[in-house]
């Protein structure tokens, strides 16, 4: 038996990795940015940014973190000899605070899906009613507060027993099962009648629909569904052995999470067009397209209740994660895990209050131009994420020796020769220049 601080397989690493990475921002974030963003011209620069600075950010996150063996602000201090760098591990945290208090929202909104479609209330409508729907469930104070509450008071009860029993187990039957899941729905989508224009809407990139703002999106996306920026990745990876594959983990999470990414698209944008609805919906999309589609289906209730129940699954995981980083880094080792869990979780209640309410009695409160709801995403995403990479890309380049990193990325893994100087150069200089560019390009556009 291995101690609880370690993984039990690589798989298991690859399995919370990637249940970290895949969660709502490829199933429900991804369609609403491309559908605002105009869709196949977001997609493309959404997969440039993913294999130029998404994936390289996830190795230097994997090799800081299985190096240091230390948690994020820990590692960044350990490996520097400077303790200004733990700032960057800081910076972590507080973005973790702050995505959790948002996604714990639309967590809230998962469960009341859930819940309605297994009582069998969401099936059978005609289309135009599932728009309604969705206003009144998310306008409603008392159902969004009780429900992200749930949602954490979830995350927190499984986070508090550890690692491996809590995250480990689990992601193992659901993910896949999710997969298949959506091949289903995919199939059907593209059956539909008019789907081709949907399809055409996805994958035929219109670049002159391009703004700077979409771009800025785009890179904000790519770190948001591979979890990357905030350190995160460091914590996990500083529970791997010594002997593990970096570069073939990430080669997994980063591919199975723009193959989902592409499945939500290919799932949603046909039946969009099909339907009627407006691509450019914004977060409600997934919401009120998909229970349209399941509609056509035979089965397409209980399909759907099962739907609902695995997306709600992998929502968890990255949950877990973002909640496993606040806990390590504020109990760092001490034996008041339990304590800590629930405390930062009534925290992030607290700050996710705002945006909960933002869809209903403070829709008209708007700061620099958004919503309050997209103001906390926009915050993390757009702003905080990217500046963490920027830093960690930094510290990788300048605080740690080219023949550690060579060893940490070859190590055990024979890609790892081919892989290493290509990710090296990456790291160095196209990362950097590529997130001070969009930056400040579109800051410039406001
Ligand atoms: N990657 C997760 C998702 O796509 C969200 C997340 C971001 C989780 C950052 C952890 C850290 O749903």
């Amino acid at each position: 038996m291995k101690s609880n601080d370690q993984w039990s397989s690589r798989f298991g690493f690859i399995l919370a990795s990637a249940g970290s990475a895949i969660g709502l921002g490829a199933l429900w974030k991804f369609p609403y940015m491309a559908g605002t963003n105009g869709g196949g011209a977001f997609f493309l620069i959404f997969l440039l940014f993913t294999f130029l600075v998404g994936a390289p950010m996830l190795l230097a996150e994997f090799v800081i973190g299985r190096h240091s063996q230390q948690n994020a602000v820990s590692s960044y201090e350990k490996i520097s000899g400077n303790p200004s760098w733990k700032w960057l591990g800081y910076l972590g945290v507080i973005a973790s605070f702050i995505i959790l208090s948002f996604y714990s929202v639309i967590g809230g909104w998962v469960i009341t899906y859930l819940v309605r479609s297994f009582s069998g209330s969401l099936t059978g409508l005609p289309n135009s009613r599932y728009e309604q729907l969705f206003g009144d469930i998310i306008g409603s104070p008392a159902t969004s507060l009780l429900t992200q509450a749930l949602f954490l008071a979830i995350t927190v009860a499984i986070v508090q027993f550890g690692i491996q029993k809590g995250i480990e187990t689990a992601s193992r039957y659901m993910m896949p099962a999710l997969f298949v899941l959506f091949l289903v729905l995919v199939v059907r989508s593209l059956s539909l009648d008019g789907a081709m224009e949907g399809v055409a809407f996805f994958l035929q990139p219109d670049l002159s629909k391009l703004t700077a703002e979409g771009v800025l999106d785009a890179l904000g996306q790519s770190f948001f569904a591979l979890s990357v920026g905030i350190s995160l990745m460091v914590t996990y990876s500083s529970y791997l052995d010594k002997s593990a594959n970096l570069t073939g983990s990430v080669i997994s999470v980063v591919g199975l999470n723009v193959l989902i990414s592409f499945l939500a698209g290919l799932a949603i944008f046909p039946a969009v067009f099909a339907f009627g609805f407006e691509p450019t919906e914004g977060p409600g999309l997934i919401f009120t397209v998909l229970p349209a589609v399941f509609n056509q289906m035979a089965l397409g209730g209980l399909f759907f209740t099962v739907f609902m129940a695995l997306l709600l699954f992998a929502t968890l995981t990255s949950a877990f994660s973002l909640m496993e980083i606040i806990v390590s880094t504020v109990t760092r080792g001490a034996d008041n895990r339990k304590k800590v869990s629930w405390i930062a979780g009534l925290f992030v209640f607290v700050l996710g209050i705002p945006s909960a309410l933002s869809f209903g009695v403070l829709a008209d409160v708007s700061v620099f131009g958004r919503s309050i709801f997209d103001m906390m995403d926009f915050l993390a995403s757009n702003l905080l994420m990217p500046i963490g990479a920027l830093l960690i890309s930094i510290f990788v380049s300048k605080k740690m020796k080219r023949t550690i990193l060579e060893s940490e990325v070859m190590m055990s893994s024979k890609a790892g020769q081919v892989i290493f100087p290509l990710w090296y150069g990456l790291i160095r200089f196209v990362v950097p220049a590529a997130i001070i560019i969009v930056l400040i390009t579109s800051l410039l556009s406001y």
